[in-house]
């Protein structure tokens, strides 16, 4: 197969392009970067593009490829969110998904599956309320910036089968959250955020790459996945596997207003809500999941 990765640079896209590639896969990604500022993989070439919305001379590489996955976007957690961070966070995601529809509709052979990013950020903050893909959508930021990212990707659904991957929280000792939440427990102070009572959906990162695979050839996989672990847990059932998986005590908790004052509304959308969101299509579909205990999760993602 020939996969087209845009952001297959990135913590998501290169775990996926390295084990896609490893499986005797043809990867395109599509970089903003310069060649030679990546090291090279096997079976992998770097294509440059301009994710301004138009195409150009990179579009050609998406005619006639087995599908295009579209992971590329300004990170969520990197800033601070002043208003022109937001901006930056919708338009990357927004103008890289048009670059990629319009090639999609230029393309004699358009792929047969565009496998468009999202997260479980289009819910919202739900409490305890269980969520599948035919729940609702939230009401700030991180949601109507997930509608309009599923709902761009979703123009070119007359051409494609089209697969919106609603990622949750994934896990991995190197890249995504994880990283950022080791340092207070190695200090011995680590515990709960806030309430502690929000949900946390949390995918292991093979997971991830085997589900997103997996999408590619399954048929039935279209329209909003969730792609999240069968078990969500609260963050202090989270804070307190942590804490046993590092041998490190899980009982200081970060209080909300502190949090708050650090980081502003990012501490609300990413830290003090939750979403107990259940991979209910994926599951129907017959994807099945190698870790759904979260105990068993952390001890491998930190072995
Ligand atoms: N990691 C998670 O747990 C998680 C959870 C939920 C949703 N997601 C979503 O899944 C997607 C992939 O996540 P990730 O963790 O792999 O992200 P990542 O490591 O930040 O990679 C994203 C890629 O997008 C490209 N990019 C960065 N800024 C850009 C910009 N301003 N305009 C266009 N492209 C830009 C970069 O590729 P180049 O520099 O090569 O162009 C980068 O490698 C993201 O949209 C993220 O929001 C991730």
């Amino acid at each position: 197969m020939h996969i087209v990765i845009a952001g297959g640079s990135g913590f998501l896209g290169g775990a996926l392009a390295r084990t896609l590639a490893a499986e005797g896969h043809q990867i395109s990604i599509l970089t903003r970067q310069r060649p030679g500022s990546m090291p090279a993989q096997p079976r992998t070439s770097l294509v440059a593009w301009t994710p301004d919305g138009s195409t150009g001379p990179w579009a050609s590489v998406v005619d006639g490829a087995t599908a295009v996955i579209n992971l590329a976007g300004e990170s969520i957690a990197a800033k601070r969110w002043s208003p022109a961070q937001k901006n930056k966070l919708r338009d990357s995601r927004l103008q890289a998904t048009r670059s990629l529809t319009s090639a999609f509709r230029q393309a004699a052979r358009p792929p047969a599956a565009f496998i468009s990013g999202s997260a479980v950020g289009y819910y919202g903050n739900r409490g305890d309320e269980t969520l599948t893909e035919v729940s609702p959508p939230g009401k700030d930021f991180l949601a109507g910036l997930a509608q309009e990212w599923e709902a761009t990707a979703a123009e070119v659904a007359t051409l494609t089968r089209v697969a919106l991957v609603r990622t949750g929280i994934v896990l991995d000792r190197r890249g995504g959250a994880l990283p950022k939440m080791l340092p207070p427990f190695q200090m011995f102070v680590g515990g709960p955020l806030g309430p502690g009572t929000q949900y946390m959906p949390w995918i292991h990162k093979e997971d991830w790459v085997r589900l997103v695979s997996w999408m590619i050839t399954a048929e039935g996989a279209r329209g909003p996945l969730n792609a999240t672990g069968p078990s969500p847990v609260t963050n202090a059932e989270f804070s307190k596997a942590l804490g046993a998986a590092l041998k490190r005590p899980s009982l200081l908790r970060a209080p909300a207003f502190a949090l708050r004052l650090a980081l502003g509304e990012m501490a609300d959308a990413l830290l003090l809500s939750g979403q107990r969101a259940l991979p209910v299509r994926a599951t129907d579909l017959g994807f099945s999941f190698r870790y759904s205990n979260i105990d068993e999760a952390l001890a491998s993602v930190l072995a």
